[in-house]
């Protein structure tokens, strides 16, 4: 079978990966893929964008079903546009896809049915807002409504700051169309975890959990990012909390979107904060909504499967994924990313990258940021690998992670030294 996985960065690399490792599939092709799906044995990059070269390309090549990565695409109506051609595709529908595209319609959304958040307000208004700002008080959150690519969050410590935060997301435009509303929310303290399911409009199927760091630097220090390491499991999320948040988040997700006319079909990753407390009572908040797997989070989650995922996938476009199951490697899977110098305000690009570790079973190099130009291997900038291995503890993980990157190089490289440190006794 011939398979098509639309977008470019880690997340798509570690997905079209684990699925051309299936058995009957011929190939895996990525849009628009990078230098690493370039390269991998039965994957094929295409150079596809819209939805029209998309639709005729699943047509044409007779792609058996197509699984959607980023969210762009989606918000974009990809889904919407395959069906319409009657071809299989995995995702939410650009009206679903609002859970992530608008902060405003999540967070009423889960006002409306009762889902845990922080408490919150929209504005347009910059007045408004920074008088709001002003009567709450620091810490406080402010976030633009729109896709910002991980950047349209800012966690102020002090009041100046929220309301510098708001001045740029309202004021001079620099977020486009992303800021023209912002939602400002309570500052929710505790420990972060993604809980990632997927879902055919009536079934969920949980994937493996796992934990993103989202800050740039070691101690999560520093700016907010797209991510710069994950690891899976997350021991944080105890069978125990596991069952809470698939009763108290998910399933009146599902539930709710059903009731809205809107029934939810795709990945669904719930970011959460989990405050402290014995697991019947502690605090259990989703800080955000995504549509899609999350990015590095996806790497060492594709790194424990054991089953045959394109079987997962052909159930969950089939609206069957009460019968599909996934085995998962009992191990612990760890990935750091790479990130190019100046990552992520100003990412430098065209980096050569003249040093990688081989691939073995246990330890896989997933590109993200990279692009082959003429046979040689470049960084595009933001993200440029996420180094990916499989150990049976954490630390274990982290030392044979730390391992493979003494053996990649690129100018201007930076990484985290400490990813999983949460889970190191
Ligand atoms: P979001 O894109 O909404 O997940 O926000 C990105 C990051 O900002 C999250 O992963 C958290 O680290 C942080 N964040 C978002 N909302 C809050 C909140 N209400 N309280 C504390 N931290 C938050
Ligand atoms: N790693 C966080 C995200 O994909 O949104």
């Amino acid at each position: 079978m011939k398979l098509l996985v639309i977008g470019g960065g880690g997340r798509e690399h570690a997905l079209a990966w684990r699925l051309a490792r299936a058995p009957r599939v011929q190939t895996v092709f990525v849009a628009p893929g990078n230098g690493g799906t370039a390269t991998a044995q039965n994957i094929q990059n295409v150079s596809l964008s819209t939805n029209e070269e998309l639709v005729a390309f699943a047509q044409k090549e007779k792609i058996a079903f197509t699984v959607v990565g980023p969210e762009a695409p989606l918000a974009a109506g990809v889904v919407d546009a395959f069906r319409a051609a009657g071809l299989k595709i995995f995702g939410p529908t650009q009206a679903a896809a609002q859970l992530e595209s608008s902060k405003d319609y999540a967070k009423a959304f889960m006002v409306r049915h009762n889902i845990p958040t922080a408490a919150y307000q929209t504005f347009t208004d910059p007045a408004e807002a920074r008088a709001y700002i002003a009567a709450q008080g620091a810490p406080i959150v402010v976030k633009a409504d729109g896709l910002a690519a991980g950047k349209g969050v800012v966690v102020a410590a002090t009041v100046q700051e929220a309301q510098q935060a708001v001045d740029q997301m309202l004021g001079d435009g620099s977020f486009g169309a992303a800021g023209a509303r912002v939602v400002i929310e309570e500052c929710l303290q505790g420990e972060e975890a993604s809980f990632i399911v997927m879902c055919d409009g009536r079934n969920v199927l949980a994937l493996a959990t796992s934990q993103d760091h989202k800050r740039l630097k070691d101690g999560d220090q520093g700016p907010n990012t797209g991510g710069m390491g994950a690891y899976s499991p997350a021991p944080v999320i105890t069978p125990a909390l596991h069952n809470r948040i698939m009763r108290e988040v998910i399933q009146p997700t599902m539930a709710g979107m059903a009731r809205d006319g809107l029934p939810y079909t795709g990945f669904l990753y719930a970011g959460l904060m989990i405050g402290d407390g014995p697991d019947a009572t502690r605090p259990l908040k989703v800080l955000e909504f995504n549509c899609r797997m999350g990015d590095p989070e996806t790497q060492p989650i594709m790194m424990r499967i054991k089953s045959d995922l394109t079987k997962v996938f052909e159930l969950a476009v089939a609206g069957r994924l009460d019968e599909a199951d996934i085995e998962w490697d009992r191990r612990c899977a760890l990935g750091v990313v790479v990130a190019a110098k100046d990552y992520p305000a100003q990412p430098r690009t065209g980096d050569i990258i003249d040093c990688l570790p081989q691939d073995t079973d246990d330890c896989v190099v997933f590109h993200a940021g990279t692009k082959l130009d003429n046979g040689v291997l470049k960084t595009t900038g933001g993200r440029v690998l996420c180094v990916t291995v499989l150990a049976d503890s954490v630390k274990r993980a982290q030392a044979a992670a730390y391992g493979a990157i003494a053996q990649t190089h690129f100018d201007g490289q930076q990484y985290r030294s400490d990813i999983g440190w949460r889970a190191v006794p």
